[in-house]
């Protein structure tokens, strides 16, 4: 009998661009995983519509009285979902220590930067007031501080003379779903896992993030001939 597919659960608050990617990797057999279900702090998301109804779950995380509360009622969401792997793709709140603790090593985020460079918000206009000449998107193990876990694999784009915020978001969002899509495939795979600050690929510690090159594959760990 086939082994079952790997199980995703993604976490969502707005568009939902990478939760598409990841839809799409799978439809084209691209990915071999399954989502099990889409989660989010914001019933409208619009992301919430890219999969049939029975897949999502919403609640507004301003009526719970405490970030606890919603956190406790995401988890048990979550948990019932039977998980291998959650992804937080655009899920724009802070997920609570209590949350992280409980799937610690099975929850993996996207940030618009550059880590170490710009946790958290406004990471764009940030790197723009700064002069850098290159920005960029990474993949990372989440840990209770924020956008501060283990990176798995980064990639780059120039930052140009003209660039404005929104226009340098564009840019990155473009390797954001190659990005993401790789890292899920080597997690879904087996061949990741966070070991203390360290990422372990195919059980070997990491010490530099993995690149995406230009073919939208990540150095040393696919076969060029993949998809
Ligand atoms: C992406 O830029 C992601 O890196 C960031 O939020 C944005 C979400 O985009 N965390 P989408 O909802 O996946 O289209």
């Amino acid at each position: 009998m086939p082994s079952p597919l790997p199980r995703l659960a993604v976490l969502v608050s707005g568009r939902g661009s990478n939760l598409q990617a990841l839809l799409d990797a799978i439809a084209a057999g691209h990915l071999a995983a399954q989502v099990v279900g889409v989660f989010s702090d914001r019933p409208a998301a619009p992301a919430l519509q890219r999969v049939p109804a029975p897949l999502r779950w919403s609640r507004d995380a301003r009526a719970f009285p405490t970030r606890a509360e919603f956190d406790a009622a995401l988890a048990v969401a979550v948990a019932a979902a039977q998980p291998d792997w959650i992804v937080c793709a655009g899920y724009l709140r802070i997920l609570g220590d209590d949350f992280v603790a409980r799937f610690r090593g099975r929850v993996l985020n996207i940030h618009p930067s550059l880590l170490p460079k710009y946790r958290g918000l406004h990471t764009h206009a940030r790197a723009l007031a700064a002069g850098e000449r290159e920005h960029g998107v990474s993949v990372h193990f989440v840990v209770p501080e924020l956008d501060a876990g283990a990176v798995i694999a980064q990639a780059r784009v120039p930052v140009l003379a003209d660039d404005e915020a929104d226009t340098l978001a564009a840019r990155v969002l473009q390797v954001e779903h190659p990005l993401l899509v790789a890292v899920v495939r080597l997690a879904a795979a087996g061949r990741i896992a966070e070991h203390g600050a360290t990422v372990l690929l195919d059980g070997h510690p990491l010490f530099t993030p993995l690149q995406l090159d230009s073919t939208g594959h990540l150095d040393h760990s696919e076969p060029r001939s993949g998809p």
